[in-house]
């Protein structure tokens, strides 16, 4: 029986997500059980995968770097994530199944349907009880990532337009689930929008 919360951060490149999830992390702990984890490269055999999904200099097709994502997705759940839940762990997680819908599929254009029915399959049906999306408009965005970018943030301008427009997207599908943050916002303002949220849940 599932005990703990699972909560995950998504937005484009660049979006503040990881400076917020530290910052909720430290916030919460010691009194609460709090695992930080990430997708690509929790650990271990993710690791070996992200290395090739951000620095690989090759070609991977759109399909195949989807199928990547997943199987790093495969081993972090049943690895890390499904354990921390069932000791009655908070996990909070650097991008999950969102991030191949919006990337994968708003960005690259792979098919909607058949990226859900893939992620479903990695995850083994197990749902985020809550993501938040820190939506900030790209050209933010991009400044912040600067110009050491890695392998997905060369992918231009336009595809991350699109991957916003996905996520947001997304969090009209599943308002339940998925909330939007204005990350436009300073660090400070953010992350107290951020405890809004969290708060009533824990
Ligand atoms: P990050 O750790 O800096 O967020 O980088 C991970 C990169 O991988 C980022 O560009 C988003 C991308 N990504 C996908 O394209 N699809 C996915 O399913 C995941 C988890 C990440």
């Amino acid at each position: 029986m599932k005990k703990g919360l699972f909560i995950t951060f998504e937005g484009a490149d660049g979006c503040g997500k990881t400076t917020q999830l530290n910052r909720l992390a430290d916030y919460l702990t010691p009194a609460k059980a709090i695992i930080k984890t990430r997708e690509p490269g929790a650990k271990g055999l993710g690791e070996k995968l992200r290395e090739i999904l951000l620095n690989y200099d090759g070609e991977i097709a759109p399909r195949c770097e989807s199928f990547l994502f997943l199987a790093d997705r495969a081993q972090h759940i049943e690895q890390i994530v499904k354990p921390a839940i069932n000791e009655g762990k908070i996990v909070l997680c650097d991008r999950h199944t969102d991030s191949t819908v919006a990337y994968q599929g708003y960005g690259r254009g792979l098919d909607l349907n058949e990226i859900n029915y893939l992620n479903n399959l990695a995850t083994g049906g197990l749902k985020p009880d809550l993501t938040i999306v820190f939506d900030v408009d790209i050209e933010t965005s991009m400044t912040r990532v600067g110009t050491e970018k890695d392998r997905m943030e060369t992918a231009g301008i336009e595809f991350f337009n699109r991957v916003r427009n996905g996520y947001l997207e997304i969090a009209k599908q599943e308002p339940e689930r998925v909330k939007v943050l204005n990350a436009a916002k300073s660090i400070d303002e953010v992350f107290s929008d951020l405890l809004n949220i969290i708060k009533p849940l824990i």
